[in-house]
């Protein structure tokens, strides 16, 4: 039999809800989604694009144990277990804030404008290594992502890892105070959602709201070489944090003293206090190195055995739309395709083009770079997107397709040597595309998920599909 997550008695309280009736299994966990929920789970019937109470009896015909539901719920023939709260969003906060009492575990929250999930990641295998660990699911970071997984944490666990994201000021308040981590997190700041922001001196002070949930005598973790540092340090010492920094800045208290980046992932020697520590990370780019920083930090912080942990690091391996590469084999020989259709920031546009250029050229001798726009950049954007020509010449990109009214502004930016094709939106450069790649070429694809890359990934690997038929 499966563990039980909550007993009922103590979840009814939790939820400062109104039990009717009793489950007839043991709870496992929480699900807002029929469709992904597992037998034994409650589901929580959150008012979000649709009417979770909508879904309420399809829950219980898949094995949910019980539903957290609003006062109003007209039980239906079928139904089992229900909790009834005023709101149920309110009610999984409560259960999140009885999760967070009830366990003694060591908790690290990450935010920041990217690296949230990769950082949580790298933490959540560093720390399973020494004891056992509850992290966010994907990148589970916002007002119902956060409370799902502190309800979803084991009480027993040792230690827990959360991300917290925001689109506008005040977001994270409330998600830090229920997550109260000993140890936070910002892996940096960058012109990301600036239309909701305008400077990206407001995105710090949003991004530094963190540090309110700290936990008393906690560590705020904090990039040394960001223009904001100064900023956060300032706003963690107000929430009495020791502030723990890490970059390659010569003040830093976690610096690499090597940093050797390759194809297939980095090779670091990090000096943090008197220690001097070496270790691999498994997946490529000079991004995944700098918030590896933020890692032995955070490791170092919670008191752990940094040596034994960070070696987990050398199993990371770069996740689907962020960073993924595969040989894709054409008639003509292999291509690497690089997969960055998930997301798009002019951080991590730099970062992705970085990456591409440390694939060797005797390897493969042609740099392609697919890019769609980056989206909620508000009134910058055009000179955000015509900035990116210097990481595009930097990284030595042979050819760029472009897509999208933004990515013109960078298309018009380039000499006509680098210049592909480019088209409104992205259906409008594939065959441009795949006419154009041939075996011995890199090619990165990358813009915000709103830019629709992602076909465009598909459609080159279907071009190697075609080529095996
Ligand atoms: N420290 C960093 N600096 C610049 N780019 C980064 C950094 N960390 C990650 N990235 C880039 O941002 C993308 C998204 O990373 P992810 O960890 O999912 O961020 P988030 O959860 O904050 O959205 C990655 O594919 C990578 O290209
Ligand atoms: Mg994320």
């Amino acid at each position: 039999m499966t563990r039980a997550l909550w007993t009922w008695d103590s979840l009814v309280p939790a939820a400062i809800g109104m039990a009717e009736g009793v489950p007839s299994q043991p709870i496992t966990g929480f699900s807002i989604d029929t469709r992904s929920l597992q037998p034994g789970e409650v589901f929580v019937a959150l008012r979000d694009v649709r009417d979770g109470h909508d879904f309420v009896l399809e829950a219980f015909r898949r094995g949910a144990s019980a539903a957290l539901v609003e006062m109003a719920y007209r039980k239906a023939d079928g139904d089992g277990a229900l909790i009834r709260v005023d709101d149920v969003l309110q009610g999984l906060r409560s259960i999140a804030a009885a999760a967070r009492r009830r366990t003694d575990a060591r908790i690290v929250a990450v935010t920041g404008s990217v690296g949230k999930t990769g950082t949580k990641e790298a933490l959540r295998r560093c720390l399973s290594l020494m004891a056992p660990t509850h992290a966010a699911e994907k990148s589970f970071n916002n007002h119902w992502g956060v409370p799902l997984t502190l309800a979803r944490m084991p009480a027993d666990v040792r230690y827990g890892v959360f991300e917290i994201g925001m689109n506008h000021a005040g977001e994270i308040t409330p998600l830090t105070a229920l997550v109260r981590p000993h140890v936070a997190i910002v892996t940096t700041v960058e012109p990301v959602h600036l239309e909701f922001f305008g400077t990206t001196d407001r995105i710090a002070e949003a991004k530094a709201e963190i540090f309110s949930g700290l936990e008393p005598g906690g560590v705020a973790v904090l990039p040394r070489d960001n223009p904001h540092f100064e900023l956060l340090a300032a706003r963690a010492a107000v929430h009495g944090a020791r502030v723990v920094s890490f970059g390659r800045h010569e003040n830093a208290d976690v610096r690499p003293e090597q940093w050797v980046l390759d194809a297939e992932g980095s090779d670091l020697t990090v000096r943090f206090g008197d220690r001097l520590i070496s270790y691999r990370i498994g997946a490529p780019g000079a991004h995944q190195a700098q918030n590896s920083l933020a890692v032995v930090a955070a490791l170092d912080a919670l008191g752990v055995d940094v040596e034994a942990a960070i070696s987990a690091l050398a199993e990371v391996r770069a996740a689907k739309g962020r960073g993924e590469r595969s040989r894709i084999d054409l008639v003509d020989g292999p291509l690497l395709l690089i997969d960055e259709s998930y997301n798009a920031n002019p951080a991590s546009m730099r970062s992705a083009l970085e990456a591409m250029a440390t694939v060797p050229r005797a390897q493969y001798q042609r740099r392609i770079a697919v890019l769609g726009d980056m989206l909620e950049l508000g009134e910058a954007s055009g000179d955000l997107h015509a900035g990116l020509s210097a990481p595009v010449e930097a990284a030595e990109v042979d050819l760029v397709f472009a897509c999208g009214p933004n990515m013109q502004r960078l298309y018009e930016a380039l000499p006509a040597s680098r210049r592909g094709a480019w088209a409104p939106a992205s259906d409008g450069i594939r065959d441009a595309v795949l006419g154009n790649v041939r075996g011995g070429d890199v090619v990165v694809v990358k813009g915000s998920l709103g830019s629709r890359m992602a076909p465009l990934v598909d459609a080159l690997v279907a071009k190697g599909q075609e080529a095996r038929a």
